[in-house]
């Protein structure tokens, strides 16, 4: 596992695009059809984000996003007044967000392409540092956790989205039901069974290829089970694991929203509150140095 596995499965899966059907294949790079698309499902689906955005006092802060697939939360922080910058490890999330940037005219600092790993801002250059649905999905978390300490301000405020340990997706969903149904399939995957879904089809692949024992470990088949299966790494966390994998900051705040757990039909539940997929923390920067060890 490396930052180059990382950046290449993003580069060719860019978030959510496949949701809408494709900025090139269904919009045929009419970026401004395809932003409306992808907000209206986005915020459609996951209602909780706006609310959770509004929790924090974004105006005239100094904020950098990183990870920004689709630039939609760029997008609503430039409108609650943050002074933003941006950074994506992939050139296709640049150029997308750019587009965004351009087409809604929206005022920004900058937006770069580099790593989490080696934040390219010199330290104390931020009051914020925004990243949803992205830090899980960073092996060297310490050294990026680190890098986030050092171009905050003292006493900044670090806001992500997290996968949650203790979620029904997590618990229930790839746990049981999924690694249930891929040993049920296993044995018919040279049937018409594997042909029904592009999906199990590539499971049953992935598995034949490291042996079904091994690719059911849960660590690593939650990597395959999060973001489509193949993407090479994503992390599930507890307050606890937080903490650790932190150890640059203090936690001020955590809150659970977004009931998903595919393949069960639960988004229209109210549970996500205590059984939710995407656990926000909010971590303060310890006044020492962010390289501490836990
Ligand atoms: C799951 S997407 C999340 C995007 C967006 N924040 C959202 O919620 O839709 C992860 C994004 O983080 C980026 N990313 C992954 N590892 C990164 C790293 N080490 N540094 C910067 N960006 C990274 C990917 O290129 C991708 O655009």
């Amino acid at each position: 596992m490396n930052e180059a596995d990382v950046q290449s499965f993003w580069n060719a899966h860019p978030c959510g695009d496949h949701i809408v059907g494709g900025l090139h294949a269904a919009f045929a790079d009419d970026y401004d059809r395809f932003f409306s698309a992808y907000d209206a499902w986005r915020y459609g689906r996951e209602r909780h984000i706006p609310d959770c955005l509004d929790r924090t006092d974004w105006r005239d802060k100094r904020v950098l996003e990183i990870g920004l697939g689709q630039g939609a939360e760029s997008e609503q922080l430039i409108r609650r007044g943050a002074r933003w910058s941006g950074l994506d490890l992939t050139a296709e999330s640049v150029s997308r967000v750019q587009a965004r940037l351009t087409v809604h005219e929206l005022r920004h600092d900058a937006l770069k392409q580099g790593s989490a790993l080696a934040i390219p801002w010199p330290d104390s250059s931020f009051d914020i540092v925004f990243s949803h649905g992205v830090l899980h999905h960073i092996p060297d978390i310490h050294t990026a956790q680190s890098e986030i300490h050092r171009v905050l301000k003292p006493g900044g405020l670090l806001v992500a989205m997290l996968y949650a340990r203790a979620s029904l997706n997590y618990q229930v969903s790839i746990r049981l039901i999924r690694r249930a149904v891929l040993a049920s399939a296993y044995p018919l995957r040279r049937t018409s069974l594997a042909a029904s879904s592009p999906m199990l089809r590539q499971h049953l692949t992935n598995a034949e290829r490291t042996g079904l024992r091994e690719y059911m470990r849960l660590d690593t088949f939650t990597h395959r089970n999060t973001d489509g299966p193949l993407n090479p790494y994503a992390k599930v966390y507890s307050l606890a694991e937080v903490r650790r994998d932190f150890p640059g900051f203090d936690l001020v705040d955590s809150y659970r929203r977004y009931l998903h757990a595919p393949p069960l039909p639960v988004h229209r539940l109210t549970a996500g509150r205590r059984l939710g997929w995407h656990l926000w923390v909010h971590l303060r920067a310890k006044p020492d140095s962010g390289a501490g060890s836990p």
